[in-house]
């Protein structure tokens, strides 16, 4: 009985609209499903991976925008090894470029890798490969010649020789090493994700929060769920119950340098209860949480897949300040618009009152929290030179985007 390559990586972050930015946005994958978090329906669960969800393309985000940030070290995964097709690391300098993500090159085992962080500090890596079949969605610019394919390895930081124990005792023999990294394959897989190495010079321990990969998902078979009970019970370890997550059925324990596993089963899988074209687009209350009051749920800041240009860091991290922040860009605009008018047009008695009115509500918004957004704005007079401080005659143009 051995396991099927990588099932699904979970990671938390801050913010789950900068997570969005950078995944979708920038790195192209789908958004393939909105959820909430299983165990705390305070939490959105959101996961990304290639046009039909695949398993082995699998991120999964716990957005946590008032936690710390976390320590990377000892008894997590430390690097994610994305696939990407041949000759397209080109396109992904230009982009990582364009989106001002800093990034450099390594070489391991012979093959160059591009390696850059995330905004929370997650180590990616793509690595071109003629492994896995392409990956059909488009967004934003990547197209499916240059599309992320899957998840090819994860680098372990896993500081007890037993871990290679483990990993053998569930299906993975050693492959090659070298100075830095040791690496094992799984033998009997063909799909992405069947790559697992350990990161020998190691490091402290690691402490999970904001910026740390929270625990890796690797497959089993539906069939053979209550069987790795009792396999992982006789190598020492502590599985939890058998879960039901709704997508597949899963297990949970840390193995002996403990990182969180978590053993998933491949089905029924991400589209259960969307489409290929639907996945991402629904929220999807996981049923246990489904009688809850809907006031729960109404704390949860709105999450947009959208087309962007470059990564922002968002200010809000609740309902008041998000609302508070787009109460302030709604005022912005219709300043503008009226600025605009004025010049052109000129404004009625109406649309002068109501200018006095936004005014005063633009520096009461920005005096009832979103001072820290002021920096942002560019206050610029009529003859387009910028002025210091808050409006006085001119136009207001904002930076938001
Ligand atoms: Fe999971």
């Amino acid at each position: 009985m051995k396991t099927h390559g990588i099932h699904h990586i979970s990671m938390i972050s801050r913010h789950g609209q900068e997570v969005i930015d950078f995944y979708s946005g920038l790195l192209g994958l789908k958004l393939v499903k909105k959820t909430l978090n299983f165990d705390n329906p305070n939490q959105y669960h959101i996961t990304f991976g290639t046009n039909e969800a695949e398993l082995g393309s699998l991120l999964t985000f716990f957005p946590h925008p008032k936690a710390k940030p976390g320590i990377q070290g000892d008894g997590q995964v430390r690097t994610i090894t994305l696939a990407v097709p041949e000759n397209s690391f080109k396109f992904w300098q230009n982009r990582l470029t364009k989106f001002e993500v800093s990034y450099s090159i390594i070489r391991k085992f012979n093959q160059n890798y591009l390696t850059f962080k995330d905004l929370d500090g997650i180590e990616i890596e793509l690595l071109e490969t003629n492994e896995g079949k392409p990956n059909i969605f488009e967004f934003n610019g990547v197209t499916k010649e240059v599309a992320v394919k899957g998840i090819y390895n994860v680098v372990l930081n896993a500081s007890n020789p037993k871990t290679e124990d483990f990993l053998k005792a569930i299906g993975y023999q050693f492959e090659q090493e070298s100075s830095l990294y040791k690496r094992y394959k799984l033998e009997t897989s063909d799909v992405l994700g069947r790559y697992i190495e350990i990161y020998k010079p190691g490091e402290d321990q690691g402490n999970n929060s904001i910026g740390t990969v929270h625990h890796l998902a690797l497959t089993v078979l539906e069939k053979e769920i209550e069987a790795w009970d009792k396999k992982i019970r006789a190598l020492g370890l502590l599985p939890s119950e058998i879960k039901d997550r709704k997508y597949f059925r899963s297990m949970y324990f840390k193995e002996f340098s403990n990182i969180l596993i978590e053993l998933a089963t491949e089905k029924p899988g991400m589209t259960e209860d969307e489409s290929v074209s639907e996945l991402g687009t629904n929220f999807l209350i996981p049923p246990h949480f489904k009688n809850l009051p809907k006031e729960t749920f109404d704390h949860l800041m709105p999450l947009e897949v959208k087309e962007v240009t470059k990564l922002t860091k968002y200010d809000y991290i609740d309902m008041e300040s998000y609302k508070s922040s787009h109460r302030h860009r709604d005022i912005l605009n219709e300043i503008n618009l009226l600025a605009r008018k004025a010049k052109t047009e000129g404004l009625t008695e109406a649309e002068l009152e109501r200018r006095a009115i936004l005014r005063k509500e633009y520096v009461a918004s920005v005096t009832g929290g979103v001072r820290n957004m002021v920096e942002k704005v560019k206050l610029v007079d009529e003859e387009g030179n910028e002025e210091e401080g808050f409006i006085k005659k001119g136009k207001v143009v904002e930076t938001w985007n």
